[in-house]
């Protein structure tokens, strides 16, 4: 996934562009670049590396139009040459993309056949070359006849960007499959991959169909769905959440969003009761229910099985959304799918949707970012409110998905919410008022190669979330795994020093986790206890306070957080932007 800006309007383009690419860093961040137009010239700027190295590179470029693009490499390596604008042999048109084109191959052929010139290894690039064939000798008004034939030639997913000096003022605009979406003002227009990216300038967004094309210039923009259907073109106000102040202080996207916990489960849990009970509804009459998510969001899809079993009685199917095929052949029009996804624009979310749909299942979607393409594809929506969550591992979305499935499951039992927003709020709080000690603590394992969460009943979707987080911030090999495993395997691993960390909270599945950890004792662990109650056997306590029934889950991954956190800072890791990830993988 990559993120893609463009900008037409009275201003300098170069300054909007570099500040919008910072913005969507988070999409991919091992290359960048830049195309402006000043009247009949065009400059392109680009370099393999972050948006940073652009900032001294593009202060000359002038001009009120432009692209811009910041890459995760799919198609060819981290070089100048593969970055984003990628132009047509004379130069005259520049494209920025976001997807992955399924027939490149063949089109590259086709291309070369005619005698075009590449100049990189992306797929990308193709996009360029075929809309300089459509636009050859084209009129203006011509224009939008030929941006179709262009994307009826292209197959897989893709949103991009062109402009060109024959175009003048003019963006074209089209998107299958990936996100595009247009920040609208009277004299301007900000086409981009996610809101985030022009906030500042504009809370009026115009979010383009799938499978559309637009044609914008400072003051118009029109559309067509790919069949020449002209679109209706609805700015829409951008949602009070995602306008949520964001970055700021000199702190990690990633702990600010781990302190904001607190706020984001009491803003989940303030759910319009309406509409959690028509959710319910559906999935009380449906015959299957799964629950559907790709990391992070795919363990709340395992806890979200404890909590409908505990709460509800009912039977929530975990499904990991790249392996949907597995559920596909049972999915009917009796089904159920809880597509649970804080972007709505994972690709292997969407794919797996997009089967059940067709196979007749009703789609629920539990998103935090508004109007997504999840979103849209859903027969319901509900919004977790977590507000814009940049740092790249997933920290108050996952609490507060957790908070909107409880809620979920107690609307599907009939029963009132036995969960308190600030009682939940306030126990985070006493976690993080730990932050200096656990920050402390983590000395312990910070040279560590590898580390084992141990966990029992929903405490073990929990342990694999801590795990993750210690992966993807602190780069550390992390293992979770189910408390009653150990002994069928895993035990031979535990030898003198094995850090584990124990997620032991005293509930019914106190006792047999603390035996679990004194057969690890016995064979010389180095054991983390996360508990509210104390014990000879941990070598260090995290002392989580006294929680109740689903309360405990949203507080005791707080603990692991800052853990993955910490370890990850005094490991001089990248925290925000983890190496070789991106927040929002929107390729399969
Ligand atoms: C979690 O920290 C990661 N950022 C990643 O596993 C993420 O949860 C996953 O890619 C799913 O993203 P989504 O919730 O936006 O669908």
């Amino acid at each position: 996934m990559c993120g893609i800006i463009g900008y037409t309007g009275p201003l300098p383009a170069n300054g909007i562009l570099l500040d919008g690419l910072k913005r969507l860093e988070y999409r991919g961040y091992d290359s960048a670049g830049m195309a402006v137009m000043d009247g009949s010239r065009m400059k392109v700027v680009k370099r393999a590396g972050r948006v940073g190295l652009l900032e001294d590179l593009v202060g000359g470029l002038m001009g009120h139009v432009g692209i811009a693009h910041t890459r995760w490499a799919t198609h060819g390596g981290v070089t100048d040459a593969n970055a984003h604008p990628h132009t047509s042999c004379d130069g005259m048109i520049a494209i920025v993309h976001n997807g992955i084109l399924e027939n490149s191959e063949e089109l590259r052929e086709e291309l070369i056949g005619r005698g075009h010139r590449f100049t990189s290894e992306t797929d990308s690039e193709i996009i360029a070359h075929v809309l300089e064939e459509e636009l050859k000798g084209v009129e203006k008004e011509e224009l939008v006849a030929a941006l179709l034939r262009t994307v009826r030639r292209l197959e897989g997913s893709f949103a991009f960007l062109a402009i060109s000096p024959l175009l003048g003022d003019v963006i074209l605009a089209a998107r299958k499959d990936s996100p595009m979406v247009v920040g609208v003002l009277p004299d301007a227009k900000i086409p981009a991959s996610d809101v985030l990216s022009f906030l500042k300038w504009t809370d009026d967004a115009y979010f383009m169909e799938n499978e559309s094309v637009a044609l914008m210039t400072p003051v118009d923009i029109e559309a067509w769905l790919f069949d020449g259907t002209p679109l209706d073109v609805r700015p829409v106000k951008v949602a009070v959440e995602v306008k949520g102040e964001y970055g700021g202080g000199d702190v990690h996207h990633t702990l600010k969003e781990i302190r904001e916990q607190p706020m984001a489960v009491r803003r989940a849990l303030e759910q319009d009761g309406e509409l959690l009970s028509e959710l319910a509804g559906l999935m009380r009459e449906a015959d299957r229910v799964y629950a559907v998510g790709a990391g992070t969001s795919y363990h709340a899809a395992l806890v979200a099985r404890y909590m409908f079993a505990g709460i509800a009685g009912l039977e929530v199917q975990p499904v990991l959304a790249s392996e949907h095929r597995l559920f596909s052949g049972w999915i009917g029009d009796g089904s159920l799918v809880m597509a649970i996804s804080q972007s709505g624009e994972t690709a292997d979310v969407l794919e797996a949707v997009r089967v059940a749909k067709a196979r007749g299942a009703k789609i629920v979607a539990i998103v935090n970012m508004p109007r997504s393409s999840l979103e849209r594809m859903s027969h319901a929506s509900v919004n977790i409110r977590a507000g814009p969550e940049v740092g790249v591992a997933a920290t108050k979305s996952f609490t507060a998905q957790l908070a909107v499935l409880a809620a979920l499951a107690y609307h599907v039992a009939g029963r009132p919410i036995d969960l308190d927003g600030e009682r939940v709020g306030s126990l985070i709080e006493d976690v993080l008022a730990q932050e200096g000690s656990i920050e402390r603590m983590v000395e312990g394992i910070k040279d560590g190669r590898d580390v084992y969460l141990v966990g029992r009943g929903m405490h073990y979707p929990i342990a694999l979330e801590g795990a993750l987080k210690m992966k993807e911030l602190a780069y550390i090999h992390a293992e979770g795994m189910a408390a009653g495993e150990l002994k069928h395997g895993t035990l031979a691993l535990i030898e003198g020093g094995t850090p584990v960390i124990l997620l032991n909270p005293s509930d019914d599945t106190y006792k047999e986790t603390l035996s679990n950890g004194e057969e690890m004792k016995a064979r010389g662990a180095f054991i983390m206890g996360i508990s509210d109650r104390s014990s000879d056997l941990y070598d260090v306590h995290i002392e989580l306070p006294r929680t109740r029934g689903y309360e405990t889950p949203m507080v005791e991954v707080v603990p692991l957080q800052l853990m993955a956190y910490y370890t990850a800072l005094l490991r001089g890791a990248e925290i925000d932007k983890p190496r070789n990830l991106a927040k929002s993988v929107t390729v399969k």
